[in-house]
């Protein structure tokens, strides 16, 4: 598998950095307001894991299966598993892998918003800003990525390399 990589862009450690600091802004910034975390997932759920264990105040966790990927290419959105929780007059902060076209943070957000939640916020552990093509963007990012494909740390391609404990770019021939 790691074979497979061409290279590493961010390391294990970096990314407990990122959910370190990303922890500390959010127990700030809500402190005293009990946020629900939606996670997105399958991609968002180590991050989602690692983000948790940073929070040191009172918070919920919820998660949310949304569809957008086949191989390297955002396609249709579908939401196939729905959060749990009633999100009503709560402060939300959805939590995903990676913000590429802002497509899926946009449904995600809107939909809440017409749930009537009291706040939509986002936190993404990587963003790819020269992709987005809806306005949008995600108030707390670990950090930013250019424009290839990257696997790792949840992130996959066609199902695999979620299990590898960093971010990295796969070698082009293995999609192209
Ligand atoms: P968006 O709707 O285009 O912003 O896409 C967001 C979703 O696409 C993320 O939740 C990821 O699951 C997936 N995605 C975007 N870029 C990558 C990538 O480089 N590697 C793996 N998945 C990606
Ligand atoms: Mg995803």
């Amino acid at each position: 598998m790691e074979n497979d990589i061409e290279k590493i862009l961010i390391s294990a450690l970096d990314i407990q950095e990122m959910c370190q600091k990303l922890g500390d802004t959010i127990s700030k910034d809500y402190d005293g307001k009990r946020p629900v975390l939606v996670g997105l997932l399958k991609g968002a759920l180590p991050f989602m894991s690692d983000l948790l264990k940073c929070i040191t105040i009172y918070a919920e966790a919820d998660y949310m299966r949304i569809k957008s990927y086949a191989g390297t290419k955002s396609d249709t959105i579908n939401l196939t598993k729905d959060l749990e929780l009633d999100v009503k007059d709560r402060h939300i902060i959805i939590v995903d892998d990676i913000i590429d076209t802002g497509k899926t943070i946009l449904f995600v957000k809107t939909l809440l918003e017409q749930r009537g939640a009291a706040s939509v916020e986002v936190c993404c552990l990587l963003s790819k800003p020269e992709e987005r093509l809806v306005d949008i963007d995600a108030k707390y990012v670990g950090g930013f990525v250019p424009n290839e494909f990257v696997v790792g740390y949840g992130l996959d391609y066609n199902e695999l390399y979620r299990n590898l404990p960093y971010i990295g770019v796969l070698k082009k021939e293995l999609y192209n």
